[in-house]
């Protein structure tokens, strides 16, 4: 079997992770969460009370960020994404999360990998790159009833608020800012349901195979 690696990228609350989840499953692929190793690291901040722009401790954070151990459920707040995005910028902490993002998806059967800078940075020789968008008032409407199937409640105008602030944090920071690669396909969900975009997104994978 040749590898397979398929890079997903795409702003928050796109459905990207939902859409890597999929493929990864129906490709028999281990997947990763890059969002997570980000969050990791504004988790460990934050339970130490060290600030968010304290790069020295925040690039030791780093170092120890274990992928075989993130704690997914730990890391889903919403203060920690947001955290994520301002540790984000510091170039050296990219560096060493994206070197272990490439071990990761140096698995000999390929891998799903998702986050903002894949097909562009990370693992810019993937056999598939998708481009996951949606609406910022879709990805609002989506995160809403998110929380609230999860017994939460929440202000949809301020959820729209967060949202466009993070892209704009995403797309315009320095260092691997958040586009889609020359050669990516994009894939806008706003009128999608997840089925659709399932089905879409493994249309593409397999004219690629
Ligand atoms: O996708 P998720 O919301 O978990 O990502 C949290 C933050 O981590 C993003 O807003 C982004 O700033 C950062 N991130 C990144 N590069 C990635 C994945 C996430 O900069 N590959």
């Amino acid at each position: 079997q040749t590898p397979l690696t398929i890079a997903i990228d795409g702003p928050a609350a796109s459905g990207k992770g939902t859409l890597a989840r999929r493929l990864a499953d129906y490709y028999h692929l281990p997947h990763l969460d890059t969002g997570l190793t980000y969050r990791a690291v504004a988790h460990m901040l934050i339970r130490n009370g060290w600030p968010l722009d304290d790069e020295a401790h925040a690039i030791e954070a780093a170092r120890q960020v274990d992928l075989a151990s993130l704690d997914k459920h730990a890391l889903s707040a919403h203060e920690v994404g947001e955290a994520a995005s301002r540790v984000a910028v510091i170039p050296e902490l990219r560096r060493i999360l994206v070197e272990k993002q490439r071990a990761f998806a140096r698995n000999p059967a390929g891998a799903v990998l998702d986050g903002r800078d894949i097909g562009t940075v990370v693992c810019p020789d993937a056999d598939v790159k998708l481009y996951v968008t949606a609406s910022a008032e879709v990805r609002a409407e989506r995160r809403l009833r998110d929380i609230e199937s999860r017994g939460g409640r929440a202000d949809f105008a301020e959820i729209l608020a967060d949202i466009v602030h993070r892209d704009e944090r995403d797309m315009g920071r320095a260092d691997s800012p958040l586009k889609p690669a020359a050669d990516a396909h994009l894939l806008d969900t706003s009128e999608m349901s997840i089925e659709a975009a399932f089905l879409a997104a493994k249309a593409i994978v397999d004219d690629a195979l």
